[in-house]
């Protein structure tokens, strides 16, 4: 089988935990970019990574590479691809693009042409063409062109990772699965100390851990992917990949994880999507403010995802939160880690303590930062007062 080139996209700054999870599951790192690395692997190989990646969005195989002009240079070049060897003539494809060249004012033109050049080859081999539109559950072709260089690549993953299938219920803000993971791993988590998370919104930074802590693959919770919809999908080894990886989960967990919010739907909502992730039994649930939060006896690390508003009013009313999660860390986590993760870093200075780390990100383009707080045991308060 033929190797070629993997590209693995992620939201922007995570890529250092993307490139740890490649390299631990044996995959060599080509390249890193801002929103994505690169590997190399057969088609074979991209059913894994979609199986193990927390941190990834979408595992590209490319195709092709080629020059094109303008849009006829990019039909030709197309055309020239046996795509009835990879899409079924009944099936559907999706063609998604990141487009800037000079010649293309819209991307949709791009997607256009390189679909017409997909179904017409098809149809000229097959007698018959594939459906094609925006649904991405079945083939997804994605095309990358800058300039003159034109890289295409089956999109193996077809709907982005991050969508693992278990938040049916998102409530307000929720942080993005690939996010919350990644923000895990900067924490240094993995399942060892007790995981406390206030202000839990849908649940997604406890069903993450609780996913981390027991080593459970975050694939098995999807059952589509595009590699699926692709001729020659190996079926034998997606079964034997699932077999193994449910057979690496742990039953139980050595730590506690405890999520609360101040709303009670947004426990019950994330009491059902911890469930739908088959991790509820794991997780204690309670409805409380964040300041009433039990911190168990022991080590472990307590992190919040406060809203960081727009609005100047909501900002003050904001303020009052943060210092008060300041007093919540030196009264009640001693001998824990606190971490905040916010994109407002004026709301940040409001909690009142020292920072020992911070580690950037980015939500929804906004620039935000998981900020660290070693909360002493008492007999070292004194490092409270340091402001
Ligand atoms: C930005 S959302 C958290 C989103 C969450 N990370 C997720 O992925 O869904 C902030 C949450 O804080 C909760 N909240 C606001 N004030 C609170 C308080 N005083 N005590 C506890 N929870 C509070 C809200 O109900 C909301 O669910």
């Amino acid at each position: 089988m033929k190797k070629s080139r993997i590209l693995v996209t992620c939201p922007r700054g995570i890529t250092p935990f993307l490139k740890e999870e490649i390299l631990r599951a044996g995959f060599p790192v080509l390249s890193e970019g801002i929103a994505g690395i690169s590997t190399e692997g057969t088609i074979d190989d991209t059913l894994a990574l979609n199986l193990l990646l927390r941190t990834g969005h979408h595992v590209l195989f490319l195709i092709r590479e080629f020059r094109a002009h303008d849009s006829d240079d990019l039909y030709q070049s197309l055309s020239e691809i046996a795509w009835e060897k990879h899409i079924a003539e009944d099936g559907y494809v999706c063609v998604t693009s990141s487009v800037d060249n000079p010649n293309i004012r819209d991307s949709r033109y791009a997607n256009v042409k390189c679909k017409d050049a997909i179904v017409d080859r098809i149809r000229e081999k097959r007698g018959q063409r594939p459906d094609s539109g925006p649904d991405k559950d079945s083939a997804v072709i994605n095309l990358y062109w800058k300039q003159d260089l034109c890289s295409v690549y089956f999109d193996t993953s077809g709907e982005p990772l991050s969508k693992r299938g278990y938040r049916k219920i998102p409530m307000k803000a929720p942080m993005q699965e690939t996010l919350a993971a990644a923000v895990i791993r900067a924490a240094g988590w993995n399942g060892s100390r007790h995981f406390i998370n206030p202000m839990c919104g849908s649940g997604t930074l406890a069903i993450e851990a609780a996913l981390i802590a027991l080593n459970k693959a975050p694939g098995l919770l999807r059952n589509n992917y595009g590699f699926m919809h692709l001729k020659g999908f190996n079926k034998a080894l997606w079964s034997t990949l699932r077999e193994r990886a449910k057979k690496e989960t742990r039953k139980t967990l050595q730590c506690r994880i405890i999520a609360t919010d101040i709303s009670r739907e947004a426990v019950e909502a994330a009491r059902k999507n911890a469930s739908t992730a088959g991790v509820e039994h794991l997780i204690e649930f309670d409805v409380c403010d964040y300041s009433a939060t039990a911190i168990p006896e022991g080590e472990g690390i307590v992190i919040l995802n406060p809203e960081y508003g727009e609005r100047m009013g909501r900002i003050q009313e904001l303020g009052d939160v943060y210092k008060g999660i300041g007093d919540y860390f030196k009264q009640k986590c001693r001998g824990y880690k606190g971490y905040i993760f916010t994109g407002n870093p004026d709301l940040a200075k409001q909690v009142g303590l020292r920072t020992k780390r911070r580690v950037q990100f980015f939500n929804s383009g906004i620039e935000c930062r998981l900020l660290e707080y070693e909360l002493y045991e008492g007999s070292r308060k004194s490092k409270y007062s340091d402001v």
